[in-house]
């Protein structure tokens, strides 16, 4: 019998357009998909435009457009470009969508349910001039290890030191070029190192023969707690306040759902979407629902990404999942950069 096997590309930002980069895991996925189809699998290949977050939101600005009309544009732009690839997707989506909203609501309640859901006060730094709360990547200053000027919130280009934004020196809104000041503001938790978590991921990680060897070397330093006890699975921040294009929480007005939470929710709507269009049926005479389909553990579950996204692809999508009463991952397959210059990240800002 044949088998059934779901496959996902990570999906794109829908702020710019499709690079080398994506190409390679887009290219790589598609011969993957080709290759099962030619054995005479069903293989199923779902992607989408990934379109929340404040990136999103300052580029459309920027354009002087509204974030809808930026992310249908680009939607349009990324479409034409896959197909000019000829990768062939079964359906390709956009996580701004009610399948989207309908089951990252439904995922919130299940994890508030299951006692997984944590709300506490911290502190952040605060654009005054743009009255918003600015990401890592969005406050510049001096490196605190090596002194270097015009380092990101969250790590050093010149030494590599990773740090947080409150530890740079002469901070500046790269937004308003503002001083910004510290703010309080409730955030909402998923309690990954709640023990239930923790051995789950443990688990899951671990399962002979999934991850490859590489991969589960970097998860088992993310496991692991220094000699001061410092370290190991922390909990994950997944809201962000206002003013923030996504998803609001339900039963939270001016918090929004970090769009880490909802981009690979994203694989799932795209799924759901093309059961609706009908497209499964007339594709492969699958007669079941989306429901039944999606929890069948015979359907095999494959993520292509790249190696910067693993974290989320290997704990906080798993734990997602599990504790939301849904199954989990198969396998992900984990490519590295390309690189330039004998071993250098391609960049496009560089
Ligand atoms: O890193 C990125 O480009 C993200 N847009 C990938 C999202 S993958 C999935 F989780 F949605
Ligand atoms: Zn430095």
């Amino acid at each position: 019998m044949s088998r059934k096997i779901l496959v996902t590309s990570a999906l794109p930002y829908a702020n710019g357009a499709i690079h080398l980069g994506h190409l390679v895991e887009y290219i790589q996925t598609d011969i993957w998909v080709r290759f099962q189809k030619m054995r005479g699998n069903e293989c199923w290949y779902v992607c989408a435009d990934d379109t929340h977050g404040t990136p999103i939101m300052l580029r459309a600005e920027k354009e002087g457009i509204t974030p809808e009309a930026l992310i249908e544009r680009v939607h349009g732009e990324h479409s034409r470009d896959f197909a000019g690839f000829n990768v062939g997707f079964d359906n390709y989506y956009t996580t701004h969508s009610p399948e989207t909203r309908a089951c990252a609501e439904d995922i919130y309640g299940k994890l508030k349910a299951a006692g997984l859901i944590e709300v506490r006060t911290i502190e952040q730094y605060y654009d005054p001039v743009k009255q918003m709360f600015l990401p890592d990547r969005f406050i510049k200053g001096e490196c605190p290890k090596c002194g270097a000027k015009d380092q990101y919130g969250d790590s050093c280009e010149n030494c590599g030191a990773v740090y947080s934004p409150t530890e740079l020196k002469s901070p500046y809104s790269a937004l308003s070029g503002a001083t910004p000041v510290l703010r309080s503001s409730d955030h909402y938790f998923f309690k990954l190192s709640d023990p239930r978590c923790v051995e789950f991921l443990q688990n899951w990680t671990h399962e002979t023969g999934k991850l490859q060897p590489e991969v589960l070397n970097k998860i088992k330093e993310w496991f692991t707690k220094d000699e001061n006890g410092q370290g190991g699975l922390g909990d994950w921040d997944i809201s962000r306040d206002a003013p923030y294009f996504g998803i609001e929480i339900p039963d939270a007005p001016g918090k929004y759902f970090y769009v880490w939470l909802d981009a690979p929710i994203g694989y799932l709507a795209s799924l759901k979407n093309w059961f609706d269009k009908g497209g499964p049926k007339a594709k492969y005479g699958e007669t079941r629902s989306y429901a039944e389909f999606i929890a069948d553990p015979k359907v095999e579950q494959y993520h292509f990404i790249g190696k910067d996204i693993t974290y989320f692809h290997t704990l906080f999508w798993p734990a997602t999942l599990h504790f939301s009463g849904r199954k989990t991952p198969d396998n992900v397959f984990v490519h590295g950069f390309i690189t330039v210059n004998g071993g250098e990240k391609m960049s496009k800002s560089r």
